[in-house]
Parts: C-alpha cells; structure tokens; sequence
C-alpha cells in the first residue's frame, strides 16, 4: 500500500491537469467541474496527438493494402492490440478482438452463445447490471428458451453472494457480472465469482467498462472466459473497445456479423471464416480510435493505476464526507469497497432538477436512471445524481461541489 506522502511526490495534480485542455473551459461562465468521468473520461493531449497524427499523416484502410500507408497504418493498429494484450496481461494477441465499446462486446458473446445454449439451460446476471449487461441476455434467453437468473443486491449495494452460491447448478452455463457497478460504484468480488461459476463449468463474462479507468484487470490471474471495456472511459476516444476471450471460448464461438475481413475464402457455395481475431473483426474497424486507445493505455500505465486508484479513493472519502454534511442527502452504494463514484439525492427533490442547477454553476454530474433502473427500482427512487471522479480531479472542485448542492437545495426546498 502506497502511503499518501508518497502520493504526494510522484502524483501532482496540477501537472496531470496540464495535460487535459478540455478542464482549463468555462461552462456557462463558470470553470468546469467535470464529475461525469464515469460516463466518459477526458482526453489527454498525448491520445489527442496521436489522432491528429493518424489523420494528418498515414490515414489509410489496414490489412488490405500493399502501399505504405496501409502498412504504416496496420503495423500501429497492431500495435495497439499487442498493448491492450499486455495490459490485461492476455495469453495471444488474438484473444484481443477491437469492437466499438462495451455494448458490442457483449453482443458479440450474448449472440454467440444463442448457438450453444438449449432450453432449460440457465444464465445468471447480477442485480447491479447496467442495461447493456441485462437486455442482450434476455434477447438470448428469447431466443433459446435458457432462463435468466439474478444474484439478488443488499441496501449497500453490494450483491448478496450467499443467493448466488444457491442459483449455482449444473443447469447453469453462463454468469454475467460486472467488475464495478456504474450507478454505485461498488466493486465486486469477481475472483470468487468466476472460481464458483467454474465449479458448475459455466462460463463468466466481466463488464469492465467501470473498473477499468481504476483497476488494471489481469485475465490470466482472474481465469476469467470473456472480460469487456471501452476506450472512452479509459482517456481513449469514444467508438471503440475491446473483447477479451479465452482462445477456446472465441474459436467455439460463431461470428456475429458477416463482411469483408472476417473470411478466409468465399465462394457462392461455402465462406470459410479467417482465424482469431479476424473472424470477429467485420468491416472496417475504427482505425485511429483503435490506435488512440493504445496511446490511452500508455498515458494511464505512465501515472500507474495503483497511483490511480490511491488519490481516486482520497476524493471519494473527501467527497462523501462533505456532501453528508448536508441535511437531507443520501447516498446509495456505501460499499466498503467503491470505486469513486457517488450517487446521491436531496429529499423531495428530483435528481434531473439538481443537475440542471449544477450545469448553470459549470458542473457537469450525470442525473437519471444511468442505464441501471433494476437498481433504482430497488431503492425506489427514480434515479439519482451521479458524480464520478477522476484523478485529474480535486478536492476544491469538490468543495464547488457541494457548495453547489447546498445552493440548489436551497432553490429547490
Ligand atoms: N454507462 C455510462 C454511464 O454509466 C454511459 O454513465
């Protein structure tokens, strides 16, 4: 454990902030307070380089050309897979499949899987899902008569793993859950959720649209079967993302959309399809966003994601000691184990009415259901104001914060 004086030498965050042009904007006239990371994470001006590098110098189609654009262009997409592989600490490169988020990643399994399950087979998903980790399961459920079950959350917001340990059975054969919760922040105990899913043979699939921008996962250690993230809360642009998948899962797998650069050969009679990653790589990829998400990579390893992670837990307990001390604030999620992201409301007053009021005072929070309404239905609640900090955030933007929060309550009440 990095201890915080330690922190303070090898992490300023007045230089970090330098390096993202967007914070030094005003937002109605008021300098921003961008806590909308968990939504989409800023860009550094090192990742926005390197688009401006791609299209101002070798923009061209990969693995398609002999000219030295195309070359130029595929070696560095190339070399972006073999980083993401290093990152994640995946076995081959082509276990690392470049999608366009999270949402496609998940798709491309949920639409493979519809081949290999039967009636009666049973899938697991988790109360804390986002929309995106519920809705391709129940289209998969759907279309093969398998049956969704769902590990049951606490008031804490924390899934109740004794329910899970009883919806285990040799009927199941997927589980699907994410590493950390978007509207809560909490971080599962995905180790021992995958180790349990082993032990009734069902594959696991990990979210990790959330953890990323906190955690660096390693697959290999985790032995999870398909792991999934987008680049756009990682310092990467918006559009592109990323599939990890055990070598065996993903050569199991059918393809999911037919086209150009996914076959091996076509005739009229029979297409056979190109080997991994290839064969789940349809159509022209994003190219730049595929490059620029190495170079995202490379700009958070730089800092360290334990670093990361340190001075993001000291803005989280920063700010959920001083938004408390506001009568009338509740915040769910009170995980012991979060990530920095909170959700909260005033009584008697609708979240979407706060953050209105906060975007006027150049604070940008996301209001509303957050793609998570199993769990605003848990709580009863329409849905919440998120802030998610970053680590180029800062405890005075906090204390904007909740100024801001007393001033719209006082509006409000
Ligand atoms: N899933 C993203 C969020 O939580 C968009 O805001």
């Amino acid at each position: 454990m990095i201890i915080k004086e330690d922190i303070k030498q090898m992490f300023q965050v007045e230089n970090i902030r330098k390096d993202f042009p967007i914070l030094t904007r005003k937002v109605n006239g008021k300098p921003l307070v961008y806590f909308d990371n968990a939504a989409t994470s800023q860009t550094p001006k090192q990742v926005i380089d390197v688009i401006v590098d791609y299209y101002t110098n070798y923009n061209a189609n990969i693995h398609r050309g002999v000219h030295s654009l195309s070359q130029e262009a595929t070696d560095k997409y190339e070399e972006a897979r073999e980083k993401i592989k290093q990152h994640f600490n995946a076995k081959e490169s082509h276990e690392v499949i470049f999608t366009s988020g999270t949402t496609h990643s998940i798709n491309i399994i949920s639409n493979g899987f519809s081949a290999l399950l039967k009636e009666g087979d049973e899938v697991i998903v988790s109360a804390l899902e986002h929309h995106s980790n519920i809705v391709p399961w129940q289209m998969l459920c759907d279309k093969t008569g398998a049956i969704l079950k769902v590990i049951p959350m606490s008031q804490e917001g924390e899934l109740e793993i004794n329910e899970y340990d009883k919806l285990l059975s040799e009927k199941t054969k997927l589980v699907f859950v994410n590493h950390i919760s978007n509207a809560l922040g909490t971080i599962n105990p995905i180790k021992s959720i995958i180790d349990k899913a082993h032990n009734v043979k069902a594959a696991v699939l990990i979210d990790g649209a959330q953890a990323c921008p906190h955690i660096k996962p390693d697959v290999q250690e985790l032995d999870v079967d398909f792991y999934v993230a987008s680049a756009h809360k990682i310092c990467g642009p918006t559009g592109v993302g990323v599939l990890y998948g055990k070598e065996e899962w993903l050569n199991k797998l059918p393809p999911y959309q037919g086209g150009g650069e996914m076959i091996a050969t076509v005739s009229f009679e029979k297409t056979t399809y190109a080997d991994l990653p290839h064969k789940f790589e349809a159509g022209t990829p994003n190219i730049c966003g595929g490059i620029a998400f190495g170079a995202a990579l490379d700009y958070m390893n730089a800092i360290g994601l334990e670093t990361i992670a340190n001075y993001e837990g000291e803005l989280l307990q920063y700010g959920t000691e001083q938004l408390l001390e506001i009568e009338g604030l509740t915040i769910y999620g009170t995980s012991k184990n979060k990530a920095s992201v909170i959700s909260f409301n005033l009584d008697g007053i609708h979240p979407y009415d706060v953050g209105t009021l906060l975007d006027k005072m150049g604070i940008a929070v996301r209001t509303g259901h957050h793609c998570a309404q199993p769990i605003m239905d848990y709580y009863k609640i329409p849905g919440t104001v998120r802030a998610s900090f970053s680590f180029y955030n800062t405890k005075e933007e906090i204390d904007v914060l909740v100024e801001g929060v007393k001033k719209a309550k006082l509006m409000l009440s």
